[in-house]
């Protein structure tokens, strides 16, 4: 049995289901441009129209009330509230994100909010995006805007989303917006986001004493590939770099041993900055889809490259497991590993799930029914490995279910459908999943059932 109260959910983010990419004045984001400039997304697909969530989100409540859901972990498009990054408030953006919270009150639903999931107005990444530290800035503004807007309905809030995955995939490796490949541009957007979350952090509290504030960070389990020492180490350094790069800067005012030397020049760390960076997050978001295998390269990998040099690491997804669409190995123990790392390391914080799912193309069969058994499974294993983690010790306070909606999936483009619903791109038409009654089932009875 789960807690009375434990917050059930599923999450979505602006861009992957609301479309409507111009309307109401909403200003262009680095995924409209990423996404417009041929070659960057599979299939040469766009998030323009998407789930067309930004007209249907009455029906995505409807859905959840079905579900019998008591939290939503959605994202605000900054770029709809300010266009070109900075100044007053787009009043229809408001309006939107304040009409779907309204709607969500309504139903019982706790709005939980991530102020960037991801699509930077593109005005500000033409000034220089998240390598300038007048971003940061920007940020605070712009995190300032929403409190006082929405902050007397909506009380939990995550500044970030992913932070490691849109620093490394957007500036080290290009797959996401805005697609430098730099190893000097990740450091330096990487310390630049840590002094957005702080700034980002003290403008929220200003604003709203009593908001609770948090992250969700991208976490993996990180193992050795051996009992080597060597493989140990890396496994360690691993973990500095996918899961506390960004939690250790906010608790603790330092960055986690992830490389061989810290290279604070070139990262462009003043001096004063690990104070900014320091706030004490009142929940640490944890989205966990698969472990990771860390290995250390041998010499001469090092020496050959400036990135295995700094970072003498080679890491890997798990191999044992099965995988699902997307290739990711399914390893449920990864979660009760993760959950209970933070819980000892940090001395028993609150923890939100904010994300797991799983990639299964399950289609509607001859009578419509989509029959995605190997999804109900993923998150019955999941779920049963937080509840272990509770019994452990780990104060989780809710899971949310990656997604609502098969979306936008980033450089995926919809080959991958990640929904407890499916959606008919060519309609709209939504369609809960076996997957979704089930969650409905477990939503309902605060317990996950046999198998
Ligand atoms: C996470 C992202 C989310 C979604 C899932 C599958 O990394 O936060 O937007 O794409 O992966």
């Amino acid at each position: 049995m789960f807690p009375k109260g434990f917050y059930w959910g599923t999450a979505t983010a602006s861009y992957q289901i609301e479309g409507a990419w111009n309307e109401d004045g909403k200003g262009e984001s680095i995924w409209d441009r990423f996404a417009h400039t041929p070659g960057k997304i599979k299939n040469g697909d766009t998030g323009d129209v998407a789930c067309d969530s930004y007209h249907r989100w009455r029906e995505d409540i409807a859905l959840m009330r079905a579900m019998n859901l008591n939290s939503y972990r959605f994202s605000m498009a900054w770029p709809r509230i300010q266009p070109s990054g900075s100044g007053a408030a787009n009043a229809k953006g408001i309006d939107y994100y304040s009409r779907l919270v309204d709607g969500l009150l309504e139903a019982r639903i706790r709005p939980f909010v991530t102020l960037y999931h991801w699509d930077l107005p593109q005005a500000l990444d033409d000034a220089g995006g998240w390598l300038t530290r007048d971003t940061a800035d920007r940020f605070a503004e712009y995190v300032d805007l929403m409190a006082r807007a929405l902050g007397d309905r909506v009380t939990d809030w995550m500044l970030f989303n992913e932070p490691s995955v849109f620093t490394y995939s957007g500036y080290l490796i290009g797959e996401h917006a805005p697609g430098h490949k730099s190893l000097v541009d990740f450091l330096r957007a990487s310390h630049v986001v840590n002094l957005a979350q702080g700034a980002g952090f003290r403008a929220l509290k200003a604003a709203r004493p009593t908001a609770r504030v948090g992250t969700a960070f991208n976490m993996s389990a990180c193992e050795p590939a051996t009992t080597s020492e060597e493989d140990k180490l890396a496994a360690e350094r691993a973990h500095a770099i996918t899961n506390t790069w960004f939690l250790e800067p906010a608790l603790r005012g330092r960055y986690p041993d992830a490389l061989a030397f810290l290279p604070e020049t070139a990262m462009r760390i003043q001096s004063g900055d690990m104070e900014k960076t320091r706030v004490p997050l009142d929940f640490i978001g944890i989205n966990l889809y698969y472990r990771t295998i860390a290995s250390a390269p041998g010499t001469i990998e090092r020496v050959a490259h400036a990135q295995e040099w700094l970072f003498p690491v080679n890491m890997d997804g798990g191999q044992q497991g099965p995988k699902t669409d997307i290739g990711w190995e399914v390893w449920p123990k990864a979660m009760y590993d993760m959950v209970m790392r933070i819980t000892r390391d940090y001395n028993r914080p609150v923890i939100e799930i904010t994300e797991s799912g799983c990639s299964y193309n399950d289609g509607p069969n001859a009578s419509g029914v989509i029959r995605d058994s190997r999804r109900i499974e993923y998150h019955r294993e999941h779920l049963a490995a937080v509840a272990r983690a509770m019994a452990d010790g780990a104060d989780v306070r809710g899971y949310h279910a990656w997604s609502l909606l098969d979306n936008f999936e980033w450089a995926e483009g919809y080959s991958q459908s990640f929904g407890l619903t499916y959606v008919d791109f060519k309609t709209q038409q939504r369609t809960i999943k076996d997957s979704g009654r089930w969650y409905a089932k477990v939503a309902a009875e605060n317990w996950v059932g046999a198998s």
